[in-house]
């Protein structure tokens, strides 16, 4: 068995005395698409705040590729990203925006991967590497995070509820550029959402949270 990327042992998240999630064990395998699937509040976002190691447990212990990590590790947050509902984009163009990550990190071919990425989440570069973020659609702005996030090839993509609020088209889009960033590079996807639907069509495993617990696996 492949060591898995992310594990969680005994992981408890509280938020002013409250436990809001308690996850006593959790292994996002290589390769592998899992769906979060539950109720307002069970406890989603809180979980994909955590596997982003964006926010510490109150207490239990994630590691990272078999080993205890931090949220401090810059390493870590190279290779995991988290895609929120509600992105935030650059007050600059759509190329721009893609581009930002790949010139951090120094690297080259700048234009083609941009470019590439805009094709993977439906954007012809032709037509949308110059549009200005306000000349954006919500559905567009959210293909344009995921863009950005495709473009650094992640190890494993987290995306909170991606979907949600989009029309079918830009939907499909997101769906399709999700399993593309899979095949291509074989990343890691966990995806929660209300659609159950896309769940079930495009999860290996499905977890079930309600009241921050795990009710079910399948
Ligand atoms: N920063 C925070 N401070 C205090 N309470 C929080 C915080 N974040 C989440 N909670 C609480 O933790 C619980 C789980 O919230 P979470 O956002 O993880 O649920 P969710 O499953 O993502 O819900 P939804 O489907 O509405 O997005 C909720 O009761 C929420 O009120
Ligand atoms: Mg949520």
């Amino acid at each position: 068995m492949n060591t898995p990327i992310i594990s969680l042992y005994n992981v408890r998240q509280r938020y002013s005395e409250r436990t809001v999630l308690a996850v006593d064990r959790l292994d996002i395998e290589p390769g592998s698409i899992i769906g979060l699937a539950g109720p307002n509040g069970s406890g989603k976002s809180t979980l994909l705040r955590l596997l982003a190691f964006l926010e510490a447990p109150a207490s239990g212990t994630l590691t990272f590729m078999g080993n205890p990590a931090s949220c401090k590790s810059n390493q870590i947050h190279r290779q995991i990203t988290l895609l929120v509902q509600e992105p935030y984009l650059l007050k600059r163009s759509v190329h721009a925006n893609v581009a930002y990550g790949l010139k951090v990190r120094g690297e080259s071919d700048i234009m083609a991967k941009v470019n590439h990425a805009l094709e993977l989440v439906g954007l012809p570069p032709d037509k949308f590497s110059c549009r200005q973020w306000f000349e954006l659609s919500g559905g567009e702005s959210q293909r344009v995070a995921l863009a950005a996030r495709l473009v650094l090839r992640p190890k494993v993509l987290l995306m909170d509820e991606p979907t949600a609020s989009l029309d079918g088209q830009s939907a499909t889009m997101i769906r399709q550029a999700a399993l593309a960033a899979r095949k291509e590079y074989g990343a890691s996807l966990v995806i929660a959402s209300h659609d159950m639907a896309w769940l079930n069509a495009a999860c290996d495993q499905i977890i079930h949270l309600e009241n921050g617990k795990i009710s079910g696996t399948h």
